[in-house]
């Protein structure tokens, strides 16, 4: 490993379903960190129900870094800042895309680090490409027979294809 590959990382989020545009913050921060782990929240956070469940975000996940040798994909469903601590990591990397995720970015990093002061948040900005992809209009677009061609990887889009036309 390179000397100047620093810590360990968390890259937590839904990832219903995960996207190119999160698999380009992971494989970047894969870049910069010894190890990253990919934290994929394993419980209705959210109101909404995931179409997905975390077995299966970790294998879609799994599956598109089987490439990348230090980066491990868990499921979590304790706070971020636990199992950040849980995993000796204490560096959170979250991608940012526009000013929308800033505010509910900026909420989550004050109430983290009020939590964890000793763990730090820090943020990619998304690659221009996947500026506008979001996991939510990728099963918008599923939904109604959207090309998913360059949005998600090849087995997410048909895997989502079948679950949203059932
Ligand atoms: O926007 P996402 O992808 O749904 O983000 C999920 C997560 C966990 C990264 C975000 O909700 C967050 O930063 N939460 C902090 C509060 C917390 O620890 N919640 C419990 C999650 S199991």
């Amino acid at each position: 490993m390179p000397a100047e590959r620093l810590l360990s990382a968390i890259c937590p989020g839904s990832y219903d379903p995960v996207t190119n545009g999160h698999l380009d913050i992971i494989g970047r921060a894969s870049e910069v960190f010894e190890r990253v782990i990919v934290g994929v929240v394993d419980q209705a956070v959210r109101k909404t129900k995931t179409v997905f469940t975390a077995a299966e975000r970790v294998a879609f996940i799994e599956e598109a870094t089987a490439g990348l040798g230090n980066v491990e994909v868990k499921p979590f469903s304790n706070l971020l800042v636990d199992f950040a601590r849980e995993n000796s990591a204490k560096v959170v990397v979250k991608g940012l895309r526009a000013i929308s995720d800033f505010e509910y970015e900026f909420e989550m990093n004050q109430l983290n680090r009020k939590m964890a002061p000793d763990i730090e948040s820090t943020y990619m900005m998304a690659a221009p490409e996947y500026s506008f992809l979001s996991s939510s209009g990728v099963k918008e677009l599923a939904m109604f027979g959207g090309d998913l061609e360059g949005l998600v990887p090849p087995a997410v889009a048909r895997r989502l294809q079948e679950a949203l036309e059932r």
